[in-house]
C-alpha cells in the first residue's frame, strides 16, 4: 500500500464532508431533510402522483418505484449548473442500470460512464453510441478488454498491468488514464476511492513508467480520469481534486479531457447541507477553463456522476408483517431486507423510512429489519417514526441509487420489481422475479448445462 504523500488528503465521515451516517445514527424526531417536501395526502405517503398504498397494492410488495421527473430535474439541473461548453456529463450507471432509467438519462444527452462489460451492453442495448460510453473497469481481465474494444467504446486504464495489456491487444489506440490523485472524500472509508488505502487507478509517482508504456505501444492518452469517492457535500473537495488533474495535465500533449468522476452526494439527514450545484458547477467551470486558456487548449471537462442523479426519485417500499416487542426493542419486520437495499448494513448509511400509511401520528421508537436470516438485516437499528402496525407499508427513501444494483437473491428470495412513475403512468421496467428464477441458471435449469442453445459470449466478456 503506497504511504501518504504531501498533497494527501482524505476527508473521512463527519469531517467537512458532511455528517457521519452512522451505525442507529437519525434517532429523533426531526424532520429529516430526505423526507422534506414529500408529498404526503390525507397523511398517506405519495409516489410520483400515486398513493404507496396503491402501488404495493397494483404491483406487489416489495417494491422499488422511480419517479421519471425527478431523475430528469437533478439531470437538468446539473446540466444547467456547468457553464463550461465542452462538458460532457456521464451516467454512472452502476447506480441503477435499469435500461428504463439509461433511457430517460440518454434523452436528457447524458453518456454512460460503465464498470463492466454488462453495463457497456446495457448501454449499447438502450441506445447509447459506441462514443457516449467510457469504460472504466478495476482489475478487469483480457477478455473483458478485448469485449470493450470489439464494442469500440473507449477504454480507461485503471493500472500500469492495464495499460501493457491493451498495448499488446491493441496498439495504437486511444486510451484514458486513471489517476489516484492522493485526495480522497466519502460518507465512509469504504466508498473512498482517492488516497493511499485506495485500490483505484494509477499512483502519481508511476505515471512516467505508465507514459513509457504507452509510447512504447502507441497508445494515446487522451484522457485522465479520477474519482476521489461518494457521497460528497462538500464543493471544496472536488476543486481540490480537480487541481491536482490539471497539474498533472501538462505533461500529456495530446489529451482531449479530464474527468473528474462522480460522487455528487445528496443530504440523507438533519445537520446535512445539500450539495450546491450551481456553486459547484460554476467554481468547476471557471477554475476548468482558466486551466484550458493558460495552456492554449480546449479540453473537455467531464463527469460522472450516478448517486445525484437517482437516489432521491426512487423508493423501496416494503409491508409490516410482524411487530415484535422485545425487552429491549420493538422490530417491525418487513418482507424486504438488505438484500434489496444493503446500504445501511454495508455502510451505515442513513435512509429515511417513512409509514406509508399514517406518516404522521403517535410515534414509537422502532428497528425496521427484513425477513432475511441475518441480525445485521436493518433498514434502522432504531428511529422514532409514526407506529407501525401490521399491514402498514412503509417507504424507505433515496433507494434509487445502489438500491436494485446492489441487490442479490440471499435467503433464495426472488427480487423484487421495479416501477418506473412518469406522466402520472405507472409501468413495470422490470417484473418481479419468481421462484423459477431461483433455478433459471443452475445445472439442469432452462439455460443451464444440457440447454440447446449454443453458449455465446455473455456480458462478462466470457464464453
Ligand atoms: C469511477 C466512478 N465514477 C463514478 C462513480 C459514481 O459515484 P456516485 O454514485 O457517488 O456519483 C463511481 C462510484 O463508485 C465510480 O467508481
Amino acid at each position: 500500500m503506497g504511504r501518504a504523500g504531501p498533497r494527501t488528503r482524505v476527508v473521512r465521515p463527519g469531517g467537512r464532508a458532511g455528517v457521519r451516517a452512522g451505525r442507529g445514527g437519525g434517532a429523533g424526531r426531526g424532520r429529516d431533510v430526505a423526507a422534506a417536501g414529500l408529498d404526503v395526502r390525507g397523511n398517506r405517503l405519495w409516489w410520483g402522483g400515486t398513493a404507496c398504498e396503491r402501488l404495493v397494492e397494483r404491483f406487489g410488495s416489495p417494491l422499488y418505484v422511480y419517479d421519471a421527473e425527478v431523475i430528469r430535474a437533478r439531470a437538468r439541473a446539473l446540466r444547467a449548473a456547468f457553464t463550461w461548453p465542452r462538458t460532457r456529463l456521464l451516467y454512472s450507471c452502476k447506480a441503477n442500470s435499469n435500461p428504463a432509467v439509461l433511457r430517460l438519462l440518454r434523452g436528457e444527452g447524458y453518456g454512460i460512464d460503465a464498470v463492466s462489460p454488462g453495463e457497456i451492453a446495457l448501454a449499447l442495448r438502450s441506445g447509447f453510441g459506441r462514443g457516449d460510453i467510457l469504460y472504466t473497469g478495476n482489475n478487469v481481465t483480457d477478455d473483458e478488454l478485448r469485449f470493450a474494444l470489439s464494442r469500440r467504446v473507449r477504454i480507461t486504464a485503471d493500472s500500469l498491468s492495464q495499460l501493457e495489456r491493451l498495448g499488446r491487444l491493441a496498439p495504437g489506440t486511444s486510451i484514458a488514464l486513471r489517476v489516484n490523485p492522493d485526495v480522497g472524500a466519502g460518507h465512509h472509508d469504504h466508498v473512498i476511492t482517492g488516497g493511499p488505502e485506495s485500490k483505484f487507478g494509477v499512483w502519481i509517482d508511476q505515471l512516467r513508467e505508465a507514459k513509457r508504456l504507452a509510447r512504447r505501444a502507441g497508445l494515446r492518452i487522451v484522457g485522465l480520469h479520477q474519482h476521489v469517492g461518494s457521497g460528497i457535500l462538500d464543493a471544496e473537495v472536488f476543486l481540490d481534486a480537480m487541481e491536482v488533474l490539471l497539474d498533472l495535465s501538462g505533461g500529456f500533449p495530446d489529451l482531449e479531457f479530464l474527468d473528474f468522476g462522480g460522487g455528487l452526494g445528496v443530504p440523507a439527514k438533519t445537520g446535512q447541507e445539500p450539495l450546491d450545484v450551481r456553486a459547484l458547477g460554476a467554481m468547476l467551470s471557471a477554475r476548468f477553463g482558466r486551466a484550458c486558456e493558460r495552456a492554449g487548449r480546449g479540453l473537455t471537462m467531464v463527469l460522472e456522476p450516478g448517486r445525484f442523479l437517482v437516489a432521491e426519485a426512487g423508493v423501496l417500499l416494503a409491508r409490516v408483517n410482524t411487530v415484535k416487542r422485545t425487552p429491549e426493542h420493538i422490530f417491525a419486520g418487513t418482507d424486504s431486507g438488505f438484500h434489496h437495499l444493503i446500504r445501511h448494513p454495508l455502510y451505515g448509511a442513513h435512509h429515511e423510512i417513512v409509514n406509508a400509511t399514517r406518516v404522521t401520528g403517535p410515534e414509537e421508537f422502532v428497528a425496521v429489519c427484513g425477513h432475511v436470516c441475518e441480525s445485521g438485516d436493518l433498514f434502522t437499528h432504531g428511529r422514532s417514526i409514526s407506529r407501525l402496525r401490521e399491514g402498514d407499508v412503509v417507504a424507505v427513501l433515496q433507494a434509487g441509487a445502489y438500491g436494485f444494483a446492489m441487490s442479490m437473491q440471499y435467503n433464495s428470495r426472488p427480487r423484487p420489481a421495479e416501477v418506473l412513475v412518469d406522466g402520472g403512468r405507472a409501468r413495470v421496467i422490470r417484473r418481479r422475479e419468481t421462484l423459477a428464477d431461483l433455478w433459471r441458471t443452475v445445472e439442469g435449469g432452462k439455460g443451464g448445462k444440457g440447454g440447446k442453445k449454443k453458449p455465446q459470449m455473455n456480458t462478462d466478456g466470457h464464453r
